[in-house]
Parts: C-alpha cells; structure tokens; sequence
C-alpha cells in the first residue's frame, strides 16, 4: 500500500501587515525586509479567534472538502506547530474535539519547519503498514502573538507570520503513485541557534516573574539569521539531491518544488543549484512572510488551486528549520 494526499486545504487570518505598517513600530523599512527576504506582507490573526488549533480547523475543513471524504472517516490525526494553543495538551486533540470526530488517536509532532515533511512520512509510514487508511494531518502557526514586535526584535519578527494548511493522506490505488520517498535529518548541536529559550523546565515563570528584568528576552524566538542561512543552503541542496537519487528524477523532470518559505534568496539559490526554471518553483513568502510548517502545505493548497499541480506531476517538498531539522519528500501526484 502507498500513501498518497487526496485533498488539501489552508487557511490565513484576513488582517494583512504590510511592511510599511511595520515601519510604524520599530525601526525597519520595506526596503530592508523586501532585499534581504523577499517578503512584502504577512498575515497576523487574533491570538484566541485564529490560535493555531482555530485556523487549523478551518484549514481541515477545507481539505476533507477538497478529499471528498467524510470528516468520520479520518482514522488519525497529525498536528504540526511550533505555537501550540497551550504549553498541554497538544492542538490535536483541539481539533478532534472541534471537528466532533469519534474518538480517534491524534498526535503532535514538534519539528517546527520541518513539520510538513516529517509528518508526511509518520502518516506514509502508517499508511504503509496498514494501520490507518485516513489522515488529517494540520499545520497551524498563530505566531504573531509571540513576536518581540519592537526594534529589540525585528531581526526575527519581520518574518513571521500566522497561517494553517492542511492535507489529507490516504491508500492510494495506483502503483507508482503518491508519497515515493521521504528523507529527514537532525542536528541537535544547533538547537540553540533557532529557539525560544523560555520558561523551560530550568528557569520556570516564578523566576522570570520575580527577576522583572525588562531586558528579558529569553520568550521570544531566538536567530542566529546568518548561520541558519548558510546551514539551510547547503541541507537543502543536499537533501533535494537525495531524494533526485532515490527516485531518478532529473531536475528538469521536476515539476514543482515547493521549497519551506523561509526567505525568497534561500528559495532562489537553491532554484539556481538546480537550474530550475520559475514555473518549476512555488514561492508565497512575498504575501505571507515565513508560517513555519504550515509554509509547504499552504503553498501545495494554492499550487493545486492554481493548477499548476495537476496529476502526473511530480512535486518535491523540502524544509529546513530550528532543531536543525531538515528534509524532502517527492510525491509523484
Ligand atoms: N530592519 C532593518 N534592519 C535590520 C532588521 C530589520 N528588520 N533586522 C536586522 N537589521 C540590521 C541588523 O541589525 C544589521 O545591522 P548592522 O549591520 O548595523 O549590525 C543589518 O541589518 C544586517 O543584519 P544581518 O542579520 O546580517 O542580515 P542578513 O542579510 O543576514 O539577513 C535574515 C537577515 C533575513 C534573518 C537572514 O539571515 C535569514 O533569512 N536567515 C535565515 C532564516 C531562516 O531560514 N530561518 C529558518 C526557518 S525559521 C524556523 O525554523 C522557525
């Protein structure tokens, strides 16, 4: 049995922030944050209406409409985020409940960027084994209510933005068809260079409380932009060639990459590494800024809307983020 996505879906809060409404509170123009990373707006949602489980919702109910399949006849649920409506439970369970869906298993995984591929091949895996035939899988980011939106902070919060996709996994019928291969990595000996430090299980909200230091900003993401850069240019490359390897796929065979969008240069080079042409590359970081996991899936939901994902197409995913984590995925649609 292989595991191929039958329907897929997203959704983004209405409120746009352009850059210029940036330039109103912290120093910044949308001169620098169009040069450096192609972004021009970003989607910023209320942080209780549109938390991540409340735009994953919407994203979900997209894509069972977009499957054609009954919301009953889902058997596991897969939830990606990095800003999980509480510190616990997971979103998950937030979505079996507001999708009033028997009690089916869910479960969340924490690889922040890398969320879409590595959840795709958990639900590949499952899939493959036979054990579930139907997945929801979700990637939901509010992270506009966490940004240090202020010059102390702008290195990182010009970015950002909120966002959900969605795609749902089932047996596929076809030989040859669906999720071929999926390749992933970690290096943990990076984790400090992308991260949010606080509260951690070491220094709990007691302490940050009662130290009052305004200086504080150990609960606000964290970048070492430039490393991360360089470390993401060299994965992509990598990993994409892998997965080149495995299926013998040439890059001119390629008919959508739809790179993590995290910045329009990292996207280009590696579009440049492969020779690839623009309608060989699926870019919207330019309208929605840098949604973490849910960067791929929203992406692949307009692609498809777009048509310029039909079948026969041979798509290729891949992401790098905090962790490090890194991966591809290629999907022969
Ligand atoms: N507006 C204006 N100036 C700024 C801003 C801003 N928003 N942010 C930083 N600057 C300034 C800096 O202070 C610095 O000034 P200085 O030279 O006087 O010190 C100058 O601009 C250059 O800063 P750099 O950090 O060197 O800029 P760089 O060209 O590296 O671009 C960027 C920064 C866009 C963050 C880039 O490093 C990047 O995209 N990194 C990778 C992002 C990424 O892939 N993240 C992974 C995914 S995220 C995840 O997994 C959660």
């Amino acid at each position: 049995m292989n595991a191929a996505i039958i329907g897929v879906g997203h959704h983004v809060p209405d409120n746009v922030v352009t850059n210029k409404d940036l330039e109103k509170v912290m120093e910044t123009s949308d001169e620098w944050i169009k040069e450096r990373s192609g972004i021009k707006e970003r989607r910023f949602g209320d942080a209780i209406e549109e938390s991540s489980s409340r735009m994953g919702y919407k994203a979900a109910l997209m894509a069972l409409q977009d499957a054609k399949i009954d919301k009953h006849d889902i058997d596991l649920i897969i939830f990606s985020t990095l800003n999980p409506d509480y510190f616990f439970p997971g979103c998950g369970v937030l979505l079996q409940r507001d999708l009033e869906l028997k009690e089916i298993p869910a479960l969340d995984i924490r690889q922040q960027c890398s969320g879409f591929v590595y959840g795709l091949s958990v639900a590949k895996a499952y899939i493959n084994s036979g054990m579930y035939k139907n997945i929801l899988f979700v990637c939901s980011e509010q992270q506009s209510a966490m940004l240090d939106l202020t010059t102390r902070g702008r290195n990182i919060s010009v970015l950002f933005g909120d966002g959900a996709g969605a795609a749902i996994l089932s047996r596929s019928e076809v030989k040859g068809k669906g999720i071929l291969s999926s390749h992933l990595y970690s290096e943990g000996k990076h984790a400090r260079e992308l991260m949010m430090d606080g509260p951690h299980t070491g220094r709990w909200v007691p302490e940050i409380i009662a130290e009052n230091d305004p200086e504080d900003i150990s609960y606000y993401p964290y970048m070492n932009g430039q490393f991360v850069f360089k470390n993401a240019i060299v994965r992509f490359t990598e990993v994409i060639n892998e997965g080149l390897k495995k299926t013998g796929w040439s890059p001119d065979e390629i008919g959508m990459l739809i790179p993590h969008q995290a910045n329009l240069r990292i996207a280009q080079f590696v579009q440049k590494k492969f020779n690839l042409s623009d309608d060989q590359v699926y870019n919207n970081i330019q309208r929605y800024g840098n949604t973490t996991a849910a960067s791929i899936p929203i992406a692949l939901t307009e692609a498809w809307e777009e048509g310029k994902i039909v079948p026969e197409t041979k798509v290729v995913l891949a992401a790098f983020g905090s962790g490090f984590t890194w991966g591809s995925v290629m999907i022969q649609w």
